[in-house]
């Protein structure tokens, strides 16, 4: 009697044993398939997300271009791109799309043609500096008048790519921009308001800048020489601002530029430009 009684609890126990590593399994596959989700799926790094969220909070939305950043994998989002390996956001691209053809560079047309198209306004908030692994950022065609470029942006040490052409920013190009060292392209055209009266010196530092356009901006002044130590730059639009006075000799020293643009300005002195020619 006793015996068949210990049996039946040792049987109970071994069922329920099975039942637990079977449920056990269940758990298992359900947390990856939850968790884990489909493996294309890369998961944000939750500190980056948090980041984006706040950017987005201080920034108006009104053509909900943001729409999607509200579910858990940031990295679907649209206009993000992350690592496949590493998972940190790499890429920001959140162009507006506000038209900019070459007839409506004044202010009056673009404050008109700012009622058709998308973009963003508001407030460019610091958060973004946690996005330490960004390389390419592009906000180009969106509504930033009355603010000045972010100066934070200059910490941003892995950018190769950043566009804030035609924003609406006004004031000066933060000297910090001397710090992206790794920087290719540079494009902050068409912003009217900004000025610097000169372009900050520390551009000189950007040692790998290869495209730099800086046309229909409010530019006074000199070119600064310091542009002649971009060695690798390939591409220099001045056109359409103020500069004055002599083109700096030093420019004939970027042999490896290919175009040239310096038109829409007032040169005073000698024109005559000699350009470096590695083949001689
Ligand atoms: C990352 O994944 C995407 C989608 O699966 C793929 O197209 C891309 O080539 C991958 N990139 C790298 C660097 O592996
Ligand atoms: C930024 O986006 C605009 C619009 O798509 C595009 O024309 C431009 O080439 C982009 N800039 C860069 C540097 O990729
Ligand atoms: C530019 O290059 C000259 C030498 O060609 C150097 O003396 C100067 O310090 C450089 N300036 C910057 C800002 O790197
Ligand atoms: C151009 O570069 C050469 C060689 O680096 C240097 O000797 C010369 O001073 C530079 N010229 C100008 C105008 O910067």
């Amino acid at each position: 009697m006793n015996e068949l009684v210990v049996v039946m609890i040792m049987s109970i126990i071994r069922m329920r044993l099975k039942l637990k590593m079977l449920m056990m399994m269940v758990c298992l596959v359900w947390v990856e398939v939850v968790v884990c989700g489909d493996e294309h799926e890369i998961q944000c790094i939750q500190r980056e997300r948090e980041a984006l969220l706040q950017f987005k909070a201080a920034l108006f939305d009104d053509y909900g271009m943001l729409s999607s950043w509200t579910t858990p994998h940031c990295c679907q989002w649209k206009g993000i791109r992350c690592s496949n390996l590493t998972r940190h956001v790499l890429m920001l691209d959140l162009h507006g799309e506000i038209h900019d053809d070459e007839y409506a560079y004044n202010s009056y047309e673009i404050s008109r043609s700012l009622n058709s198209g998308s973009y963003l306004s508001g407030e460019i908030h610091k958060s973004l500096m946690e996005l330490q692994q960004l390389y390419y950022f592009n906000l180009t065609s969106n509504s930033f008048y009355n603010t000045h470029i972010p100066e934070f942006l200059g910490s941003l040490t892995n950018l190769i790519s950043l566009d804030l052409s035609f924003c609406g920013f006004e004031g000066k190009i933060p000297t910090h921009f001397g710090s992206l060292s790794h920087l290719k392209y540079l494009n902050l055209a068409g912003n009217f308001h900004l000025e610097a009266s000169i372009i900050p010196p520390q551009l000189g530092n950007l040692s790998q800048l290869q495209h730099l356009d800086l046309r229909y901006n409010s530019f006074e002044g000199k070119i600064p020489s310091q542009l002649g130590n971009l060695s690798k730059l390939q591409y220099l639009d001045l056109s359409y601002n103020s500069f004055e006075g002599n083109i700096p000799s030093q420019l004939g020293n970027l042999s490896n530029l290919q175009e040239l643009y310096l038109g829409g300005n007032i040169y005073g002195g000698d024109v005559a430009l000699k350009i470096y020619d590695g083949a001689s």
